[in-house]
């Protein structure tokens, strides 16, 4: 037994990567988990959509959301606004729309844990769309913490992970990116998806944890 066995869980973004992971962790512990992505019929940019599927869930114990890995780059001089609004409007209006609909059907105990991105906090001219999504999520994510408690919100920084989100680049290009990367991190390699996941779980499991950002970057904020 652990502290989410027989709890349930929605896991928004849970078919693929981090969110997988997220949903395998808790499966494993003993968790009743829902996941919801496109794949599943659940498309989080409609935003009236999201509300009433998460109504439809009934009452819940942990929302994690982990949706919308793609965002446009580019200097903001030239970046495509409608592209970057859209990238908005999955990952931090989804993410905020998600906590909003579930706070009321959230159990006693409760939890929500959302995903940003080490480019919240790291100045990389070309990453606009992301950095802003990502300073925004966490910046709110400490409002709700407040604003909702006793139920815990917190966020999951990650740095480069290998998931499914680069699977469209050249195989090779993938490969190069990735050892690059690790060769440069003080952790000496790239995240894998259930490295992520296991700071959601603490984030879920900790009682005294909330308004927390949990780094997971391979050091990537120190470089
Ligand atoms: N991987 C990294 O290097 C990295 C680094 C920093 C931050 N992050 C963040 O970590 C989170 C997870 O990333 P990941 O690498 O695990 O991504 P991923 O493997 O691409 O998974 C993204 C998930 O989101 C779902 N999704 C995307 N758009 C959606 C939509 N409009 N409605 C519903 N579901 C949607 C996808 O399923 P469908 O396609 O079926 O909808 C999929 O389940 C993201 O917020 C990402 O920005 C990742």
């Amino acid at each position: 037994m652990t502290g989410v066995t027989n709890k349930k869980a929605l896991v928004i973004g849970g078919t693929s990567g981090i969110g997988a992971a997220v949903a395998d962790a808790l499966a494993e512990r003993g968790a009743e988990v829902v996941r919801a992505s496109r794949a599943t019929g659940l498309d989080v940019s409609d935003g009236a959509a999201l509300s009433s599927w998460i109504v439809q869930q009934g009452p819940i114990d942990h929302l994690v959301f982990t949706a919308g890995s793609q965002a446009p780059g580019g200097a903001i001089a030239s970046l495509d606004l409608d592209a970057a609004r859209a990238a908005f409007d999955t990952k931090f209006w989804g993410s905020i729309r998600a906590a909003q609909a579930a706070a009321p059907h959230l159990r006693e105990g409760g939890t929500i844990t959302f995903t940003s991105g080490f480019l919240a906090r790291r100045t990389v001219p070309g990453t606009f769309t992301k950095t802003a999504i990502n300073a925004a999520l966490e910046a709110s994510a400490k409002i709700l913490a407040k604003e909702l408690a006793p139920i815990r919100v917190n966020v999951v920084s990650p740095g480069l992970t290998e998931t499914e989100a680069y699977a469209g680049m050249d195989a090779d290009a993938r490969r190069q990116m990735l050892e690059g990367a690790a060769s440069r991190l003080p952790a000496g390699r790239v995240a894998r998806p259930h490295d992520v996941a296991a700071g959601h779980l603490f984030a879920i499991e900790t009682p005294s944890v909330t308004g927390a950002v949990i780094d997971i970057d391979g050091g990537a904020l120190i470089n």
